[in-house]
């Protein structure tokens, strides 16, 4: 999705701001640009990914200037496309991040007054508006011309001869941080970290002038003071160090990242609302849509409490007449389907609760309590360490409502992670790498693991993978067995143990090759299945954790081998803010 970044300072503006750009490349992106103030308004801009070395923004005077990359909604990627907009006289410049929805009609009314556009994006309009408005305050200008606008955005704007970026935020995303000497602005906290631990999250409505000496806010025409926050993530989270892609050190930083979030997220705000209402239901999209599967089995067993986990693209549009506590789960906090479906909560009075990685978030200003997980930053756009956190939540809290019955697996699974971390799956990448299709199979809770892991298989390895409760595929998708078609089975001792081991006979009868995954020593599974990868773990809830980060593995070293682009998987964007 787009990004922009915004620069004000003592420094060259135009290198840093494209440094800050590399930062939100996770986000997705087909085109980029820049614009600074110099003697004049400096715009440059081109389709396509960021080159290594862009001596173009060397060359580009100013000490201010805002920076962009787009995600193409409104007209084909292209270089005219790409933002900055300017106005028609190219003195004044913007990005933006969002979607103008009534940009079609102030196209024509401002055509109608002679302006004109070179771009098919909805972005245009916002340059031209100000155009209209402009008599040399641009903060004023900003203020009036955001009053014509439907839809969300998060807009920087500058123009030759004012020193200041002028920021308006509606529904989209937008940190400011606070340097020593200068003053940044970006669509979430990564370009910021290298600068400054000091930031403003903006609210709907605000409009800031940006200076090096800091942020001046107004909303609904007053001056209004917002609390400074103080981030606790690193410029070294968003680092690869020293590993060939984030992806893998976002994987190997698991065990870490479920230490710290089992022992200092703090699931007050759920557990309060729980223990007045015992019910929940559960919206979200993606792996987070899967961690609250996981959650749901978690709370069930142990805390006795009814959940109902819903796609959060789909809750929007069909409300069950819930009144009981809705927890949304996003690690970016910004997806839109699941903004959306806490908005129709709220409709419904239902108490609402989010579970989120990113401070600052949409969603924490949106449900009536948050709880963040503390995974750090998550750049590769595959989630992995995010949902190893999410589900250190689920566990703390199923624990504190279930009387500390889960106190072991709280306290070991960070090792038993790092035990399986030294796992070896060159053969099992060995059997997947040329599927045309996989299944995974599992049940109850290993059900969840198997979506999940079908689910980075495809979007990393471009191989078809779907997931299955493993007694499904009998009532369909068994007419796909092949031995072009590997199954990746998860079984486990417990209740489903005798039934998984038929299942998996059944499959290899119709010629699937299977890859079993179980514990140390299960030789009955190790000798029905084509290959058996053990997991660690004393415990089904542990198994759980080891046996995700296992297919999170599998995805990952599959994808390594094909040369797909892992960190930036086609079509795909880190967080999603459309529909
Ligand atoms: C898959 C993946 C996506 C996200 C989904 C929701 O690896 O990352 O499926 O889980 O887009 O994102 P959040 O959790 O940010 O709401």
């Amino acid at each position: 999705m787009c990004g922009i970044v915004g620069y004000a300072g003592r420094r060259k503006a135009a290198p840093l701001i494209v440094d800050g750009l590399r930062r939100l490349e996770y986000r997705g992106y087909d085109s980029f640009g820049v614009a600074t103030v110099g003697p004049h308004v400096e715009v440059y801009k081109r389709c396509g990914r960021i080159p290594a070395s862009l001596p173009e923004s060397r060359a580009m005077k100013g000490s201010l200037g805002i920076g962009h990359t787009r995600w193409a909604t409104h007209g084909a990627p292209s270089d005219t496309n790409a933002h900055p907009h300017t106005d028609c006289t190219g003195r004044i410049a913007v990005v933006h991040n969002g979607i103008i929805e009534n940009y079609a009609s102030l196209r024509k009314r401002l055509g109608r007054k002679g302006h004109t556009f070179r771009s098919e994006t909805d972005t245009e309009v916002i340059a031209h508006l100000i155009e209209e408005e402009y008599d040399g305050d641009l903060l004023g200008a900003v203020e009036g011309a955001v009053k014509s606008l439907e839809g969300s955005y998060a807009i920087l704007a500058v123009a030759e001869g004012d020193r200041r970026i002028v920021a308006a935020r509606c529904a989209s995303p937008l940190v400011l941080g606070l340097g020593d000497g200068e003053t940044l602005a970006a669509s979430d906290l990564t370009p910021l970290l290298e600068y400054t631990e000091r930031v403003i999250f903006a609210e709907d409505g605000d409009i800031i002038a940006i200076t090096p000496q800091g942020a001046e806010i107004r909303n609904n025409g007053e001056a209004v003071e917002r609390p400074v926050e103080l981030v606790n993530w690193c410029a070294d989270d968003v680092k690869k160090g020293g590993f060939e892609h984030f992806m893998l050190k976002e994987i190997y930083e698991q065990p870490r990242v479920f230490y710290e979030t089992a022992r200092t997220a703090d699931p007050a705000p759920l557990l309060d609302l729980l223990r007045e209402t015992p019910a929940l239901t559960i919206v979200a999209c993606g792996t987070s849509y899967h961690a609250g599967l996981i959650g749901m089995y978690l709370l069930e067993e142990f805390a006795e409490i009814p959940v109902r986990v819903e796609l959060a693209s789909e809750f929007r549009y069909a409300v069950p007449p819930v009144r009981n506590p809705v927890l949304a789960i996003t690690q970016s906090g910004e997806t839109a389907d699941t903004l959306w479906a806490l908005r129709a909560a709220k409709a419904r009075n239902c108490p609402t609760v989010a579970l989120t990685n990113v401070m600052g978030s949409t969603v924490t200003r949106l449900a009536d309590a948050a709880i963040f997980t503390r995974a750090g930053p998550e750049v590769g756009v595959a989630a992995t360490k995010s949902f190893i956190a999410q589900l250190a939540v689920f566990l703390a809290l199923a624990d504190r409502l279930g009387q500390g019955r889960l106190a072991a697996s709280l306290g070991n699974a960070h090792l038993a992670i790092g035990d399986l971390l030294r796992e070896d799956v060159g053969e099992a990448v060995a059997l997947l790498r040329g599927a045309r299709s996989i299944f995974y199979v599992g049940r109850g809770p290993f059900y969840p693991v198997a979506l999940e892991g079908a689910l980075k298989m495809k979007e990393i390895s471009y191989i078809h993978a779907e997931g299955y409760a493993a007694g499904e595929l009998k009532h369909g998708p068994f007419a796909l067995l092949t031995p072009e078609t590997p199954v990746v089975a998860l079984c486990f001792p417990g209740p489903a143990y005798r039934v998984m081991i038929s299942n998996i006979k059944e499959m290899k009868a119709r010629g699937a090759p299977v890859l079993g995954i179980g514990v140390p020593g299960d030789r009955e599974l190790g000798e029905v299945v084509d290959l058996f990868l053990p997991v660690p773990g004393d415990d089904p809830v542990v198994q759980v954790l080891t046996s995700s980060v296992l297919v999170q593995l599998l995805a990952y070293h599959t994808a390594k081998s094909l040369e797909t682009d892992i960190d930036r998987p086609r079509n795909l964007a880190k967080s999603v803010t459309v529909e």
